[in-house]
């Protein structure tokens, strides 16, 4: 079924240097990129996306290093995007992501963690509409859609 996630690369991505590679790994996977945007996230927006986690032990880090600088936030789409997306990330948890996912070759810290992405259409659905207006968002056609 063709989807949307949404998909954020967090601080530590423009700080190392490797957008480009986390990028290039998600349109190698034939995903679409329909929106892209550059943006410094504000505290409410930070705790809106994470409303379902406060109260966890974590929380606090996670806003503090959600808001710590610049991020690149996108919308991709494509078949099954958010399951595909989800394994090309790889789990949060660092000791369990293998190599060859995106937080299994460039993840050594689970706090630090560098890639959010949706994890269901519900959630896909509401963070897309946080992040981008209607208009932000430019679908365009697949002439390569048979190749993947
Ligand atoms: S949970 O409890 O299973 O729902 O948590 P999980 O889905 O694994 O993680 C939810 C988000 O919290 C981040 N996270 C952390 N941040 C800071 N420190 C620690 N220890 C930590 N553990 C989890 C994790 O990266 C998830 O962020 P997103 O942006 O959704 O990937």
């Amino acid at each position: 079924m063709m989807e949307r996630s949404f998909v954020m690369l967090k601080p530590g991505v423009l700080q190392r240097r490797i957008a480009g590679e986390i990028i290039g790994r998600l349109e190698r996977k034939g995903l679409r990129i329909i929106g892209l945007k550059m943006l410094r996230i504000d505290r409410p927006l930070a705790e809106a996306h994470y409303a379902e986690h406060r109260g966890k032990g974590f929380y606090g880090q996670l806003i503090e290093y959600t808001i710590s600088g610049p991020v690149l936030a996108m919308v991709l789409e494509g078949e099954a995007a958010i399951r595909r997306i989800r394994r090309l990330a790889g789990p949060t948890d660092v000791e369990e992501s293998l190599p060859g996912t995106i937080r299994g070759d460039f993840a050594a810290n689970t706090r630090l963690n560098i890639i959010h992405a949706s994890d269901s259409p519900e959630s896909a659905g509401g963070e897309i509409g946080r992040f981008f207006q209607a208009g932000e968002l430019c679908p365009w056609e697949d002439g390569n859609a048979p190749w993947f």
